[in-house]
């Protein structure tokens, strides 16, 4: 098999020791998960944004192994011939066996190449795979678990697959097998079952139980010793469960998102992690300095044209000092904090009032629930709006053209005349339209579970309903965001950017991809110590909170002590001026390096050459590099004062353009300093052993 090229391993992470070491010509890598031009949750982003370094690296030899989904290849897939011969006999030989593979390139930056396998095609082989998974390793699966059953069709078609390629290649390949999360392991158990000369690697981005007892209300951190087998089975995901442990314990190299998921995953899956993979981000430079701080002006534009529609006939506060607070992602009201969350909106609303603020904060929820469409009430509010756009601009066209008529004859006008009777009794209808007897409503769509849904059923108990009297304002989107939106019409990224804060107060959240989104986009954001990301942002930088990143305390205070927490951020957050926001948008953004796949990427390539030297040890070894000085750097404390209201040379409320550009300049200065001082990350330092939590 013609195998298009040499790799190094050093070009992107300096790792000079390995260069002699390892040759991974006649390599191929394969990565295998239900995410892969599928968007479920922050496994598609891992694979999205991480697909530029890893084609980089691998070339032609790279592929991504997914399920067929139709709506997905329509929009994100470019369907094509194989040009790697062997893997165009593999897909020739299972289509002619009755399976539907598919073959093509993933729309996204680097380009990789996709190999999709339709379950739903295969489904008649479901009984007699479900047996031999049974005869094989005693795993049953229950027929009523549709997603189950359909990780055992994917399972045994990957593995299909993978044997089938090996069989196919003329020389023999180093096949790499990279499997993400539960719904992926199946095939990898049955590449070990079968003895499949792949080298593995499975990857968990979260425990299956740890996600279910934390949704529960279980004390998790301090009562990691489950009785894990009655547990699973006490929530009827035994049999995941089994697959999940199965592929833990088959796989030659097993690696977690983050510190703390490796020790849940040592106590709940029973393996100790052999390296811990955090999750990064392909981050783009702006040529201009301040490109990101001018998207975040137009962006949060966009959502202020929202925010007139949706609050029509209640517009009582003022734009300009109007603050964007979001939550984002699944909809695990726990898990993710939407809970505590809502209730610090409350006490924050609580002291706006009483300390007469004029700041008032519209916080969006955005979490996909089941819902059947935008509720009326909502898209009458931008109805309303453009109908009064389109008024002011129709009176604005008369009024233009009658003074330059005026002027054409040399007279300045009448302002009496300039408009008529006719022009008045538009705008007075205009305005009559946007009177409203109830408040601006909560929720932007109609909730199929309205009376039972959490973050509805909490706004109710707290009384958060967007009166007048509310600083606070919440807007719960249950869905996902799109440019194509006729209400919200943004894509999420453009909406993070318009934002000044993103609130993840998560409980159970292995990685959290939200904040580190905010970060590079130069967004602050709170997240806490029970995230991957939150320990992680700890553990490199000296004084998170001075960089924009707030990190709560969930794992030694009481629920409501974190929320006392939550809420003086919050607070805090909004006493902030103008001039320090600008500020700490700078310094956040200035993180970016530490989410980069430059970066992060070598942890991967760290696992990868863990699993060649375990599966083919004649070929390969592994040795971790040395530790350097590099390695446990911490970012300092920024050079200059920290963007704290009482200390702010300038404090004034009031905005001036000046004022920001003289900002600008002492920021750049600082910028510079810290740039001086900052080296990056442990680049070249060896993969950290992982620690326990205190
Ligand atoms: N996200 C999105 N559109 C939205 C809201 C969120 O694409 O409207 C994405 C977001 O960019 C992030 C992912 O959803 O990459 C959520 O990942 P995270 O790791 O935070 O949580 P998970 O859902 O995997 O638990
Ligand atoms: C960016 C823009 C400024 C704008 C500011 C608003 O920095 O470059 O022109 O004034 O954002 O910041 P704010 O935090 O009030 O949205
Ligand atoms: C999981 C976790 C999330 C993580 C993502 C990507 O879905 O819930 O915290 O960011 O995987 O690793």
């Amino acid at each position: 098999m013609p195998l298009a090229r040499s790799v190094s391993v050093t070009s992107l992470t300096g790792l000079e020791d390995w260069e002699d070491e390892i040759n991974l010509e006649n390599a191929v890598l394969f990565e295998v998960a239900w995410e892969v031009a599928n968007k479920v949750g922050g496994i598609y982003t891992v694979l999205q944004t991480k697909a530029k370094i890893t084609s980089d690296e691998w070339g032609e030899n790279y592929f991504l192994l997914g399920p067929y989904l139709e709506q997905n290849v329509r929009t994100q897939v470019e369907l094509i011939d194989p040009p790697h011969p062997a893997v165009r006999r593999t897909i020739d030989s299972m289509n002619t066996k009755g399976c539907k593979v598919y073959f093509g390139r993933w729309l996204i930056e680097g380009g990789p190449y996709v190999v999709l396998l339709d379950v739903g095609a295969t489904a008649w082989s479901l009984d007699r795979w479900k047996t031999e998974l049974w005869d094989s390793c005693t795993i049953g699966v229950p027929w009523y678990d549709r997603e189950a059953n359909d990780a055992v069709l994917f399972g045994f078609l990957t593995a299909w697959f993978l044997g089938e390629f090996v069989a196919q290649c003329e020389e023999k390949p180093f096949v790499i097998g990279h499997f993400h999360e539960w719904l992926a392991g199946v095939g990898l158990i049955l590449c070990r079952i079968r003895k499949l000369p792949v080298a593995t690697i499975f990857t968990t981005h979260a425990t299956l139980l740890g996600r279910y007892l934390c949704a529960g209300s279980v004390d998790f951190y301090n009562n990691l010793n489950f009785n894990v087998d009655k547990e699973a089975g006490d929530r009827q995901i035994y049999h995941r469960y089994c697959m999940e442990r199965a592929a833990v314990h088959c796989t030659h190299v097993f690696t977690t998102v983050s510190q703390i998921t490796a020790v849940e995953a040592e106590h709940l899956l029973k393996r100790k992690p052999d390296l811990v993979t955090p999750n990064g981000l392909n981050v783009k430079k702006f040529s201009a300095m301040h490109e990101f701080q001018n998207l975040h002006a137009q962006s949060k534009a966009h959502i202020q044209e929202f925010v007139r529609g949706h609050f029509y006939g209640h517009l009582d506060f003022n734009l300009d000092k109007t603050l964007f607070f979001f939550i984002a992602g699944r909809y695990e009201f726990s898990n993710k904090g939407a809970d505590i969350f809502l209730e610090a909106l409350a006490r924050l609303n609580y002291l706006l009032r009483v300390n007469g603020s004029q700041v008032t904060v519209v916080t969006f929820f955005i979490m996909p629930a089941r819902t059947n469409n935008f509720n009326v009430e909502s898209l009458k509010g931008q109805a309303v709006r453009k109908q009064l756009w389109d008024t002011a601009n129709a009176v604005k066209e008369k009024f233009g053209k009658k003074l330059y008529e005026s002027l054409l004859v040399g007279n300045l006008p009448d302002m009496n005349k300039m408009l008529d009777k006719e022009d008045f009794t538009m705008m007075k209808r205009a305005i009559f339209a946007t009177q409203r007897h109830s408040f601006p409503p909560v929720c932007t769509h109609n909730m199929l579970d309205d009376s039972t849904d959490p973050v509805l059923n909490t706004i109710r108990r707290l009384g958060l309903f967007n009166s007048s009297a509310d600083r606070v304002k919440v807007i719960f989107h249950p869905e996902f965001l799109s440019s194509t939106s006729p209400l919200l019409p943004v894509d999420y990224e453009e909406f993070v950017r318009g934002c000044h804060l993103g609130v993840f107060p998560s409980y159970y959240e292995p990685w959290g991809y939200t904040p580190a989104e905010c970060t590079v986009m130069g967004i602050p954001s709170i997240s806490t110590n029970l995230s991957g990301f939150g320990c992680f942002m700890e553990e490199h930088i000296a004084d998170p909170s001075a960089y924009g990143i707030y990190i709560l305390d969930r794992r030694f205070r009481a629920l409501d002590d974190s929320c006392t927490q939550l809420t003086s951020f919050l607070y805090s957050f909004c006493q902030q001026s103008r001039r320090q926001r600008i500020i700490q948008r700078n310094r956040t953004e200035r993180l970016s390096d530490l989410l980069d796949w430059k970066y992060l990427g070598r942890y991967y390539m760290s696992a990868r050459h863990m699993a060649l030297a375990k599966a083919f040890p004649d070929n390969f070894t592994y040795e971790p590099p040395e530790e350097t000085a590099a390695q446990g750097f911490r970012y300092p404390r920024p050079a200059s004062v920290p963007p704290s209201p009482s200390i702010s040379r300038h404090s004034s409320p009031h905005h001036s353009e000046t004022e920001e550009d003289d900002e600008r300049y002492d920021e750049e200065e600082e910028a510079e300093k810290d740039r001086r001082n900052i080296k990056p990350p442990a680049m070249t330092g060896p993969v950290p052993e992982w620690r326990r939590p205190p």
